[in-house]
């Protein structure tokens, strides 16, 4: 396979001359895609693991979404919400029964989600809770992904994230992941709220001890303190429940979701919330200009029919356990660790092999696009979509790729 033909050298040198540099990907030019499958603009076909950080669940160009983006589109896109539009009603009607919230408020993007929940927490925490003004605390934890606004990227522990961007926004508190003694101490009577990922994704796939977001629940209650999960990656049947808090019934008070909400084709976020909480916001508090906008609504409405319709939460559990179980049978020292629920799968590579980087490189030569995440995690999460045939392809390639593995030379000993 190539990946080196003029084309894709013109093309990547092209966009390098242009871009900013805050990005280093994969050496590869995809020009289009369906289902769980990528072509590059040399004809090389892919089996797409990254699903765009977790975002295409209902696969590449899915003709239902497509069809409510075109429909949409030719009839009204975009009012603002200084006007009422006649699509977003049925999307948030739809969105909070399935995620037993009474209320929504829809962003764009991931990041203004988190940005969102946190505005919400703190008026929350001044308004009903009674914390006195500019002195609440949101509680976070070490190796977060949230987005990357200055006030997110200023909680972050990920130096790359912070350095040279402060100076942080105050009010937030870090703990240890997975730890719920440490979330018990470290509640003041500022405390408006946690922050948390249920399976930190981007820190390597980072799947907390069993019990943990339910005894994280209990805490939150007995302590008037709101539970905020950020679900923009593991929301929407990535680990083999629609939500990942229903892997152990730990109802959040505040849930977050972007990603697949847009069906991969549009962005769309949103915060849901009970209507007491969501009510601490009033007209001119918050807001977006593309918000819950008419094409938005439209495509997210299509995007979760599909998961339901499609059934693909139970696939994304019944896939993920084939492959993730064969992944562990790998009879390879270059896997340390293997972890994950459902289609999001973490593959910990021992350091003497090399970065993660290098076997995505390899993977790339063998048809499978995946990425590194925290230089010695190999992502794979590839669309809820994917049939028995193609798992099974995606493990057969992977086998192949590390029985062949080899110490790396330049790897540090
Ligand atoms: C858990 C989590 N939260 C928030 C975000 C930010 O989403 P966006 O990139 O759409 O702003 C991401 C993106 O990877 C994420 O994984």
């Amino acid at each position: 396979m190539s990946h080196d033909s003029r084309a894709t050298e013109v093309e990547i040198s092209r966009t390098e001359r242009y871009v900013a540099p805050n990005y280093a990907p994969l050496p590869v030019v995809i020009c289009k895609a369906a289902g769980c499958w990528a072509w590059d603009i040399d004809g090389n076909k892919y089996l797409d693991c990254i699903s765009a950080y977790s975002s295409v669940n209902q696969g590449h160009c899915h003709k239902k979404i497509l069809a409510a983006l075109t429909t949409q589109a030719a009839r009204l896109t975009l009012t603002s919400r200084a006007v009422h539009n006649d699509q977003m009603g049925a999307f948030l009607e739809l969105l909070c029964e399935l995620s037993e919230f009474e209320n929504a408020l829809p962003m764009n993007t991931g990041a203004e989600a988190v940005e969102t929940a946190i505005k919400l927490a703190r008026k929350w925490a001044y308004t009903k809770k009674g914390v006195a003004a500019n002195q609440a605390e949101i509680i976070v934890c070490a190796n977060n992904f949230h987005g990357r606004t200055t006030t997110i990227s200023g909680f972050s522990s990920e130096r790359q994230y912070w350095q040279d961007f402060g100076p942080a926004t105050p009010g937030f508190v870090s703990i240890e992941f997975g730890n719920a003694a440490e979330l018990a101490k470290a509640i003041t009577p500022n405390t408006a709220a946690l922050l948390l990922e249920p399976i930190q994704a981007e820190a390597g796939v980072l799947v907390p001890p069993p019990g943990y977001l339910s005894e994280v629940r209990k805490i939150c209650t007995s302590n008037n303190v709101l539970l905020m999960l950020d679900e923009i990656q593991t929301g929407l049947g990535r680990t083999g429940r629609m939500f990942a808090f229903q892997h152990e019934q730990a109802q959040p008070d505040v849930l977050m979701l972007g990603k697949a909400l847009g069906g991969g084709m549009y962005p769309v976020s949103a915060v849901l919330a009970s209507r007491e909480i969501m009510h601490s916001f009033a007209p001119g508090d918050h807001g977006s200009t593309f918000g819950g906008n008419p094409l938005a609504s439209a495509v997210a409405m299509a995007a979760i029919q599909v998961l339901l319709d499609e059934d693909l939460v139970a696939n994304a559990a019944a896939q993920g356990q084939r492959l993730q179980s064969a992944i562990e049978r790998f009879d390879t020292p270059a896997i340390q660790a293997v972890r994950g629920k459902g289609l999001l799968i973490g593959i910990q590579i021992d350091r003497q092999f090399g970065t993660a980087k290098r076997f995505a490189l390899q993977l790339l030569d063998a048809g499978v696009m995946c990425k590194d995440t925290h230089s010695q995690v190999l992502r794979i999460a590839p669309p809820l979509t994917i049939t028995d045939a193609e798992t099974q392809w995606l493990i057969d390639k992977l086998a192949a790729v590390f029985s062949l593995a080899e110490p790396d030379s330049a790897a540090p000993s």
